[in-house]
């Protein structure tokens, strides 16, 4: 039930501004310790050092880090089940782990106890908002939105198109696809804190045919997201060369349907050009890192910087199951390593920054989500600073935010949130 006045006091860390991705003394970064957040009717009023006084269900977390809830632009429902799959790339991860997963989606309890699942585990890592890929299975789709409601979740998602290079049980032709995802959309989008996204799974497993009716569907409404994946592997990059021979490159391909707007969500973006990214930055689309992923199926090393300077949006990614940890701590600290490991460096308010106010900015929803800004829906997390030996002793000798804040990010995991809140309302509570 949402408390009408609720106060939480703690350490407030969120950002006005995009504090850059090598920044150390940032502008942008807003630090309020020990203070009380505020939030009336499940939305942010203010913040105050001062005690609010009788009159607010006043929640005393001295001493812990409140934070806005992480927003996870590209995680895939029904892939929890094949977190941690041994010894392929991508192309081959699908077939062999992958596809035979999603087709268990046809199941509609299956889908919906999954669902429910995976939900409940984002809020346990701390994410209270994702753009999510269920699968071809309009009931997944159902699942997923009718457990997102039931939480107050803010999700973005869609029925996922495909019609070839997949198993028969994977694919649809395009007048059924069609019809179900205007019924979908007319059903849910705009829901409560749910949008609907057009979702082809990538260029491979969608003909013109159906790239074309994406383009459709997804001129029709106001307001749908659209979220694909591109050039994330060099096989799959090759594999889409010979399948539309015609397009100038693989984001091309989608750019040709019409499928390449303000609000598209491009998991990888690795293997793009300086064109790709001008026509990414053109649209105002946005690339969603996915590191833990790129890492583990050996895609490649994305160019942060390069993108940022193009000024293309990027926000970060579990992508669970090629990812492995819905948690978005474990994925900001992959990047920091991928980076790293080009020679490149980005700071714990740029990867924070992307997993809040950059991400909620990227999908247009900066007014509602990423920060403490009053007027924004009261999603946020409580989290402890370290909650191990090794992690006292480091936050001990810290000697300024930034070193604090990069060590928690190291060192933390899971077990160091305490709370989770949705819309003013306590959806998870450690222990
Ligand atoms: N490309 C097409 N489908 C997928 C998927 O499910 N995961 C990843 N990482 N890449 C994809
Ligand atoms: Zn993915």
């Amino acid at each position: 039930m949402t408390v009408q006045r609720l106060a939480l006091r703690g350490d407030l860390l969120d950002f006005t501004a995009d504090p850059g991705l090598d920044t150390l003394e940032s502008p942008a970064v807003r630090w309020r310790p020990g203070h009380w957040l505020l939030v009336e009717g499940g939305r942010i009023t203010g913040a105050q050092a001062d005690d609010p006084g009788e009159g607010w269900q006043r929640i005393d977390h001295t001493g812990r880090l409140i934070l806005p809830g992480f927003i996870d632009t590209h995680v895939h429902s029904a892939q929890v089940d094949v977190i941690g799959s041994w010894g392929t790339q991508l192309l081959d991860w699908l077939e062999t782990h992958t596809f035979p997963a999603e087709e268990r989606m046809a199941e509609p309890m299956h889908a919906l106890r999954l669902s429910s699942l995976f939900l409940h585990q984002l809020l346990a890592h701390g994410t209270t908002a994702a753009c999510v890929f269920p699968t071809v299975h309009a009931a997944s789709v159902e699942a997923l939105f009718e457990a997102a409601t039931a939480r107050g979740m803010r999700i973005v998602a869609g029925k996922v198109l495909m019609d070839r290079h997949a198993p028969p049980g994977l694919c649809d032709d395009v007048p059924t696809a069609e019809k179900a995802c205007h019924a979908l959309i007319e059903r849910w989008h705009g829901q409560g804190r749910i949008a609907y996204a057009v979702t082809p799974r990538f260029a491979p497993t969608s003909s013109d045919a159906q790239l074309a009716m994406a383009g459709r569907v997804l001129r029709a409404y106001p307001g749908l997201y659209m979220q694909t994946h591109v050039a994330e592997n060099l096989d799959e990059v090759r594999w889409v060369k010979t399948l539309f021979p015609r397009a100038r490159s693989y984001l091309d391909v989608y750019a040709g349907h019409g499928l390449l707007n303000e609000r598209a969500v491009f998991a990888h973006g690795i293997w793009l050009d300086d064109a790709d990214r001008a026509a990414l930055r053109d649209a105002g689309a946005q690339i969603a890192f996915c590191p833990s992923s790129n890492l583990f199926l050996g895609s490649g090393a994305f160019g942060w910087h390069g993108a940022h300077d193009a000024g293309v949006a990027v926000s970060l990614a579990s992508d669970v199951g090629g990812g492995t940890s819905l948690s978005m701590r474990r994925t900001m600290l992959d990047a920091y390593k991928v980076q790293a490991g080009t020679g490149a460096r980005v700071t714990a308010w740029a990867l924070l920054h992307a997993a809040t106010r950059g991400a909620a900015h990227a999908l247009r929803l900066g007014d509602e989500i990423g920060s403490f800004e009053p007027g924004a829906v009261a999603d946020l997390c409580v989290w402890d600073w370290a909650s191990t030996p090794l992690a006292q002793r480091r936050q001990s000798v810290a000697r300024d935010l930034h070193e604090k804040l990069f060590a928690w990010l190291t060192l933390g995991d899971e077990q160091d949130l305490a709370e989770t809140w949705v819309a003013g309302v306590r959806r998870h509570a450690r222990g």
